[in-house]
C-alpha cells in the first residue's frame, strides 16, 4: 500500500479507485437510505416526493458531489483548509473557508443525533438474537419500539456505545480498517435488502407499494416537501457536510471524479429504493401508517422478519449491517473536524475524542427529545416549526437549511469564482456537461426551492 504517500499526520491516499468508491458509498449509504428515506417518503405522500428526490439527486446532488470531490482533491486538506487554499489560489477571498466551516458544523450537528438513532440498532440486534421477533404482530412491534424510546437510560447507553465506536475508527485514521470492512459489508447489505424485497413480494401488497412509490400525485406535493426532498438528496449523498470533500483529499490524481461520483450516486439511490420496496409492502400488508415517522422501519421490519423462516438469523444480520452502514457514515461525519484540527497540530486521537465527546453531549438533547422533553418545542411559536422537538430542529436546520445553503455556495464558487480551466484540469471531458449544470442549473434550482419556501 502507498503508505509513503502519507501527508504529515493524514491518512494515506485511498489504495485504489474501488477503495474510494467503497469509502464514499460507506459514507453515503447509511440511516439516510434505510431509515430516513422510507419514513420521509411515507410522511410526504410517496410518488411525487420520490420523483422530486430523484430529480434533486440528478440535477443538484450529483453535480455538487463532483464539485466537492474535485475541490477536495485540488486542495488536499480538510474541508476548511481546502476552501481557504483553493479560494486563495484562485485569487478569491479566503473567506470562502466559511463554506468549509459551515460544512464541518453541519456534519457535527448531524453526528450528534445520528449516533442516537444508530444506537437503536443495537437493542434490535439483541432482540433479534433472542428470537423476540419471531411471529411478532405489528402492535407488539410498535410497543417494543415505544418502550425503547421511552427509556432515556437505554437510549443514552447505546448512543454512548455508538459514539465510542465512531471515535475509535476516526482516531486511528479513516483508512485504517474502514476500507477493508466497507468493501465486504456494503455488498452484504445490498444482498440482504434484495432478500427483504423478495419477501415483500410475497405479502400480496407489492403492487400497492410500487404504486405508492412511483405513481406521482402532484396535487399532494407541497413546497416544504420539495425542500425536504432536496435536503435529503444532500443528506443521503453526504454533501455540504465536508465528508466528500475530506475523502476527495485522499483521492489519487488519475481517478475519474465524475465517473466515480456517478457510481456512488447510483448505488446510494439503489439502496434507498430497495429499502422502500422492502418496507412499504409490509406497511400496507399490516395496515400500518406510511406516515408513522421515524419509527417506521423499526416497527415494520421486525414484523416481516418474524414471519420469515430463519427469522432470528435474518433479523440479526440486517440490524448488524445497518449498524455498520451507520458506522461508516458517522466516521465520515467526524472527518471534517478531525482533519481540520489535525492540520492545526492536534493529534487525530485528541481531535476525535474531543469532537466525539462534544457531539455526544449534544446528542443527549436528542435522547431527551424522544421522551422527557418530547413536549419541548422551543420554536413552536413559528408555524413552520410547530411541534418540532430539539431533535426535529437539528434535522430541519441541517437538511433543509444548512445543506442547501452550503451546496448553493459551493455551486457559486466552482461555477463563478473558480477558473473553468482549473476545474477542467480535474474533470477532463466530463467538464463540458458538468460546468453549465453547476454554473446555472443547480443554483437556479436551489434558489427556486428557497424562494417558494420563504414566500
Ligand atoms: N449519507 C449518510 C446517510 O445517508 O445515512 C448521512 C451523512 C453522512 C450525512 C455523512 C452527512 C455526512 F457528512
Amino acid at each position: 500500500m502507498a503508505e509513503n504517500n502519507q501527508r504529515a499526520g493524514n491518512p494515506a491516499q485511498w489504495s485504489s479507485r474501488f477503495a474510494f468508491i467503497m469509502a464514499a458509498v460507506g459514507s453515503a449509504v447509511g440511516l439516510g437510505n434505510i431509515w430516513k428515506f422510507p419514513y420521509i417518503t411515507g410522511e410526504n405522500g410517496g410518488g411525487a416526493f420520490v420523483l422530486v428526490y430523484l430529480a434533486c439527486i440528478a440535477v443538484i446532488g450529483l453535480p455538487i458531489m463532483v464539485a466537492e470531490v474535485m475541490l477536495g482533491r485540488r486542495g488536499g486538506k480538510s474541508p476548511i483548509g481546502t476552501m481557504a487554499m483553493v479560494a486563495g489560489s484562485e485569487g478569491r477571498s479566503r473567506g470562502w473557508a466559511g463554506v468549509g466551516i459551515m460544512a464541518t458544523l453541519t456534519a457535527f450537528i448531524i453526528l450528534s443525533f445520528y449516533s442516537v438513532i444508530a444506537g437503536w440498532t443495537m437493542p434490535y440486534i439483541l432482540a433479534a438474537v433472542g428470537g423476540e421477533f419471531s411471529g411478532i404482530a405489528a402492535e407488539e412491534s410498535g410497543a417494543l419500539f415505544g418502550g425503547l424510546l421511552a427509556s432515556p437510560g437505554q437510549l443514552l447507553l447505546w448512543h454512548s456505545v455508538f459514539m465510542g465506536l465512531t471515535v475509535l475508527v476516526s482516531a486511528g485514521g479513516v483508512r485504517h480498517g474502514l476500507e477493508r470492512a466497507v468493501t465486504k459489508l456494503m455488498p452484504a447489505l445490498f444482498v440482504l435488502l434484495l432478500i427483504l424485497v423478495g419477501y415483500a413480494m410475497t405479502t400480496g401488497h407489492f403492487g400497492e407499494a410500487i404504486g405508492f412509490l412511483f405513481r406521482p400525485d402532484f396535487s399532494a406535493l407541497t413546497a416544504e416537501a420539495v425542500l425536504v426532498a432536496l435536503g435529503h438528496a444532500f443528506f443521503t449523498l453526504s454533501l455540504a457536510s465536508g465528508a466528500m470533500m475530506a475523502y476527495g483529499a485522499y483521492l489519487k490524481k488519475d481517478v475519474s471524479i465524475a465517473r466515480t461520483s456517478v457510481v456512488v450516486a447510483f448505488m446510494d439511490t439503489g439502496v434507498a429504493l430497495l429499502a422502500g420496496l422492502a418496507i412499504f409492502p409490509i406497511v400496507f400488508a399490516n395496515g400500518l401508517e406510511p406516515g408513522a415517522g421515524p419509527g417506521l422501519i423499526f416497527v415494520t421490519l421486525p414484523v416481516a422478519f418474524g414471519q420469515m423462516p430463519g427469522s432470528s438469523f435474518f433479523a440479526t444480520l440486517f440490524f448488524v449491517l445497518l449498524l455498520f452502514a451507520a458506522w461508516s457514515s458517522s466516521i465520515s461525519m467526524l472527518e471534517s473536524l478531525v482533519s481540520y484540527l489535525n492540520e492545526k497540530g492536534v493529534s487525530r486521537v485528541k481531535a476525535a475524542v474531543g469532537g466525539g465527546l462534544v457531539a455526544w453531549l449534544v446528542g443527549i438533547t436528542t435522547v431527551l427529545s424522544l421522551n422527557e422533553w418530547a413536549g419541548f418545542t422551543p420554536l413552536g411559536m413559528f408555524e413552520r416549526f410547530e411541534g418540532k422537538t430539539l431533535f426535529d430542529l437539528y434535522d430541519y436546520l441541517t437538511a433543509n437549511i444548512m445543506m442547501p445553503l452550503g451546496a448553493l455556495l459551493t455551486a457559486l464558487f466552482v461555477g463563478w469564482k473558480m477558473k473553468p480551466a482549473h476545474s477542467a484540469a480535474e474533470l477532463g471531458s466530463w467538464h463540458r456537461v458538468w460546468y453549465p449544470v453547476v454554473r446555472y442549473l443547480s443554483p437556479i434550482a436551489l434558489l427556486i426551492v428557497f424562494y417558494f419556501n420563504l414566500k
